[in-house]
């Protein structure tokens, strides 16, 4: 069985005293059974979202990875100091990383293979741009993304492989791709993991879809059979918008 989660994207949104505020709102609502749920805050919030987090099954998340375990690298944040905290999730290769940050095939698969190798589980963001999809390129652009990063590692790297198909058009945009073209993104991305790797490798790995999932449209996107959850942005920073959405399957 693949895991079903739900993971909230915070990106570059809560302080201090808003994150207090959200734990204590978020603590407030019964978790689903069954549902692994994640919330990604800033470098800033994780070991308070951590400790405050502790009674519940609620992961932390980081958004964000360095390429080293230490050394020269002025704003990075290593893998040993997430681990430190509490912290054993990292978030990979998210479009706004990609667009307005630069980071490219190759700078991800560094960053893959540091999370990897300290044994920190990875959400990896694909998908293509909207005038992908209107040249009808976009499976071709998915299938590159995934050649040029995950599948030069192991399959033993896989076990601790999430991903996350969003399509850039999506992202904050209001517009969703339609429950039908998550799953078949979703369908072509598990066998193509299969010919790379193995079919039952591909039937574990959990796919999340990600792009302006809200509470009225999580449970047509999470009734298709190879969406496993949702990677969500705005509306995770609403507890309660974000407790349906995890309450959708
Ligand atoms: P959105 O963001 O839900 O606001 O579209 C999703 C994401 O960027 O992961």
């Amino acid at each position: 069985m693949r895991d079903k989660i739900v993971a909230g994207n915070w990106k570059m949104n809560k302080d201090f005293k808003e994150t207090e505020k959200m734990l204590a709102h978020l603590k407030s609502y019964s978790e689903p059974p069954d549902i692994k749920i994640m919330i990604a805050p800033s470098f800033t919030q994780l070991y308070q979202s951590v400790q405050s987090l502790k009674s519940t099954n609620i992961s932390v998340v980081a958004q964000n990875i360095g390429i080293a375990q230490s050394g020269a690298y002025t704003g990075e944040v290593s893998p040993k100091m997430l681990q430190g905290i509490g912290v054993n999730t990292v978030i990979i290769g998210h479009s706004e990383r990609r667009n307005i940050f630069q980071e490219d095939d190759a700078f991800l698969t560094k960053k893959i293979k540091i999370a990897i190798e300290s044994n920190i589980r990875v959400i990896f963001c694909l998908g293509e741009k909207l005038e992908d999809r209107i040249s009808n390129n976009h499976f071709e652009i998915v299938a590159e993304q995934l050649k040029r990063t995950l599948f030069n590692f192991s399959k033993e790297s896989m076990k601790n492989i999430i991903l996350a198909y969003e399509p850039i058009w999506a992202i904050g945009t209001g517009e969703t791709a339609t429950a039908t073209q998550a799953q078949e993104m979703h369908f072509y991305i598990r066998n193509l993991i299969s010919s790379r790797f193995n079919s039952k490798l591909a039937n574990n790995v959990s796919i999340l879809y990600g792009g302006s999932v809200k509470p009225n449209n999580a449970k047509e996107i999470f009734s298709e059979s190879d969406v496993d959850g949702g990677l969500i942005g705005g509306a995770s920073l609403n507890a309660e918008d974000f407790m349906k959405i995890a309450n959708s399957f």
